[in-house]
């Protein structure tokens, strides 16, 4: 059997185990009650209430606008619905850069109002301090390098990062970094899958990818997308297993259609 069927809960010990013995870590986001109970139902190993909620649930740009307050307000629905999965929450932009202690108070808020199991940041040295203030409080920290959409803005393009030596040189040693400040994971988003692999095969946490080929420890993606939610958005890593945007649309339509034509309610759909 493996090892996430074998156990009631997964946790840190649970996901570094899975690393040791080669069985890949599944990770999907979720930002509500319904979904997130679906998703941990399916049996996925580790939930992500990511800052994207900024984009696919209130229609942002970027992840930016997204407060302190609503990412509590989104794992809270999303704990309320896990038995099993292992959470982890995003500190959004401005909750933790440049500022330990309020980054410290941000995860603490985060841990104490959700439930939630432990938080995600994006970058390397640039956040060092923050990464250990939050690590001496006993939260489990998983990391963010390559792709940081928090940084959209500096990058200027949501194209592959790292591809130049010297970008890549330091995302090594930032993920080295990490590993060596105590982090339990790292999510590493659209770089090559060659130095994605280098990657993992250089530390002993746990390395996620999105968009940084099969030779990590585990995949993410965003559900929305996964299900065929969003129309709009066909990067090459994205696999999509429904249609879901032309199914609603679909279930919609007949429902208008029922309602004018007084189809609906019928005799047996009334008191
Ligand atoms: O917010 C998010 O959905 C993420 C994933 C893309 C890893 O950080």
């Amino acid at each position: 059997m493996s090892i996430s069927k074998e156990v009631k809960r997964i946790t840190t010990h649970v996901l570094q185990r899975m690393k040791n013995e080669g069985e890949k870590i599944s990770m999907l986001t979720a930002y509500d009650y319904s979904l997130a109970k679906i998703v941990d139902a399916a049996g996925i190993d580790m939930i992500l209430v990511g800052d994207s909620a900024s984009n696919v649930m209130a229609g942002h740009e970027t992840t930016l606008p997204i407060t302190l307050d609503q990412m509590i307000y989104h794992a809270q629905s999303v704990v309320r619905a896990v038995k099993k999965s292992f959470v982890v929450v995003d500190l959004p932009f401005g909750s933790y850069q440049g500022n330990s202690r309020r980054a410290l108070e941000s995860a603490i808020r985060i841990m104490k109002e959700t439930g939630g199991h432990g938080v995600k940041l994006e970058g390397g040295a640039e956040i060092q301090e923050s990464v250990t203030r939050i690590l001496s409080a006993g939260i489990p920290v998983m990391g963010h390098l390559g792709l940081t959409p928090q940084s959209i803005y500096k990058f200027g393009t949501y194209t592959v990062r790292a591809k130049e030596k010297a970008e890549a040189q330091k995302l090594k040693s930032d993920a080295k970094l990490l590993e060596e400040l105590g982090c339990f994971g790292i999510v590493l988003e659209k770089i090559p899958a060659t130095l994605a692999r280098e990657v993992a095969e250089s530390v002993q946490i746990p390395i996620i990818g999105i968009g940084a080929g099969p030779d990590v420890d585990g995949q993410v993606l965003v559900l929305h997308d996964v299900l065929g939610l969003t129309k709009d958005f066909h990067p090459r890593f994205l696999r999509r297993y429904m249609d879901l945007y032309d199914g609603i649309k679909g279930a919609v339509e007949q429902y208008i259609s029922d309602v004018k034509s007084v189809d609906f309610p019928n005799a047996n759909e009334k008191y």
